[in-house]
């Protein structure tokens, strides 16, 4: 059912920490621009009525987005509450008549997968995922396995075309940027490839650690939270080939080349690291060997690729929040090569701000034979009224457009490269907060010429 507006948006979890931080301030800021203007059905379990909900929605949008009485009376005039346990029928038979004419609802399973099974049969069985599409939230399985009988169970009632999987990393915009920088600036094409480039790294750190979700973090760990769905979709928006035509299935066929061209995760192509003191968070195992960190090396079997290695770094805890991507080009033999102080490189940040930045060597002062690393950057001022990713994303599903989600075979691509390397027992090294990782890192898996340590200028 693509490309057909939704006219009804149920969400499950409507009382859950998803909900209160993003959900609702998502649908709000929808709502303010227009873009969303069809029942709002929230549905939870316990006690709770719609009064509260309202109360809850308020004090959310309050404290995460920018909020207006004017659109808050819009909200409250479309949100509706059913309430009820996810496995009894008559919770999806109140769904079913509190969507009233809708003919093409969206169903959000913002609750835990475990749910998932006895919410699609119920779904089915009221009468609500007909003309439906279903919207389901990351982690999308804890492994291969899973992940395939999430699929099967999702595409035994919905088609493909009905689920959006989220990875709210494509709901944003530098990150969708790095493709359509690529192939709309024509001179880089020529030189993205193994001739030039020498390698890419990509490090997504927090400063802070798991805060409450010790439960959620300690059976999740860092491949499986970030690495294997964000940082994988920014690998592939990297090293992608052009797509034939600009329509979500060939943009996302080219994705999937790339999982495909990649080889499993080896254990030595892996470090991983668990933070000094994370043992003492709340609802984590006294003996967890759970990384919150972690750093790998990852190869792409491509004509374009062939040799060039790519490195993935990730964690809690480390010295500032920030994702940056650093493209290192080679060296080209020449007469001027003995003074070509550091290689030439590209390099995206995607927050906490936006930075296009080359690096490019100039005569070094004073000095004819002599360079320096002088980076010229772009910095593309965002947007005024720039989306959040969850508007982003939320708005695509409403409107039917599954470019920016994850497709049956990626998910299960992206877990086939580090489903070995997860049930092996692998170690895991301590570190101290606020240092880059354990110090086994630059021994192991360090990108030629070092790791980039992004660095904030301070405000
Ligand atoms: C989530 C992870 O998917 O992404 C979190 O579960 C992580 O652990 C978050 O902090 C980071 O998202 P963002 O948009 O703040 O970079």
């Amino acid at each position: 059912m693509a490309q057909v507006n939704s006219d009804a948006l149920v969400f499950y979890g409507a009382t859950g920490d998803l909900a209160f931080k993003k959900i609702f301030p998502a649908l709000f800021q929808m709502i303010k621009r227009g873009h969303l203007n069809v029942p709002i059905i929230g549905v939870a379990r316990g006690d709770f009525n719609l009064e509260k909900l309202q109360g809850r929605a308020k004090e959310s949008i309050q404290r995460h987005a920018n909020f207006d009485d004017e659109t808050f009376e819009k909200f409250l005039a479309l949100l509706a509450f059913v309430g009820g346990d996810y496995t009894d029928p008559q919770t999806f038979l109140r769904v079913r008549e509190a969507l009233g004419a809708a003919k093409h609802p969206t169903h959000y399973l913002a609750i835990p997968p475990i749910l998932f099974p006895s919410i699609i049969a119920q779904l089915e069985q009221s009468g609500c995922a007909k003309g439906a599409r279903v919207i389901v939230e990351k982690p999308f399985g804890t492994d291969y396995s899973s992940a395939l009988n999430l699929n099967k169970l999702l595409l035994s009632k919905f088609s493909e075309s009905s689920v959006y999987r989220i990875d709210h990393y494509l709901g944003k915009r530098p990150v969708n940027n790095l493709v359509f920088f690529r192939f709309v600036n024509s001179l880089l094409e020529p030189v993205w490839n193994k001739k030039h480039i020498e390698s890419m790294q990509i490090t997504m750190a927090e400063d802070f650690g798991i805060q409450s979700r010790g439960a959620f973090y300690d059976v999740t760990g860092t491949i499986r939270d970030v690495i294997q769905n964000h940082l994988f979709q920014i690998l592939c928006n990297l090293t992608m080939e052009p797509p034939q035509t600009l329509d979500s299935e060939s943009i996302r066929d080219e994705k999937v080349k790339v999982l495909k061209s990649i080889s499993p995760l080896r254990a030595q192509d892996v470090v991983r690291g668990q933070y000094q003191g994370y043992l003492q968070e709340k609802a984590v195992s006294k003996d967890s060997k759970t990384e919150t960190f972690a750093a790998m090396r990852l190869h792409i079997n491509s004509p374009r690729w062939d040799g060039v290695p790519f490195f993935i770094r990730a964690g809690k805890q480390l010295p500032v929040t920030c994702t940056e991507i650093l493209v290192r080009f080679k060296h080209l033999p020449s007469a001027y090569s003995s003074i070509a102080s550091k290689p030439n490189h590209i390099r995206f940040r995607i927050s906490p701000d936006v930075t296009v930045a080359f690096g490019m060597l100039i005569m070094a002062p004073e000095e004819d034979m002599a360079s320096v690393l002088s980076e010229v950057q772009g910095n593309p001022t965002p947007f005024p009224k720039e989306k959040d990713a969850y508007e982003r994303v939320l708005t695509d599903a409403m409107a039917g457009d599954p470019t920016h989600f994850a497709r049956q075979d990626y998910v299960e691509e992206a877990w086939k490269l580090v489903d070995d390397y997860l049930h092996a027992d692998s170690p895991v090294f301590d570190y101290i907060p606020g240092t880059w990782g354990p110090e086994e890192v630059n021994e192991l898996i360090c990108p030629p010429g070092g790791w980039n340590n992004p660095t904030l200028q301070k405000k």
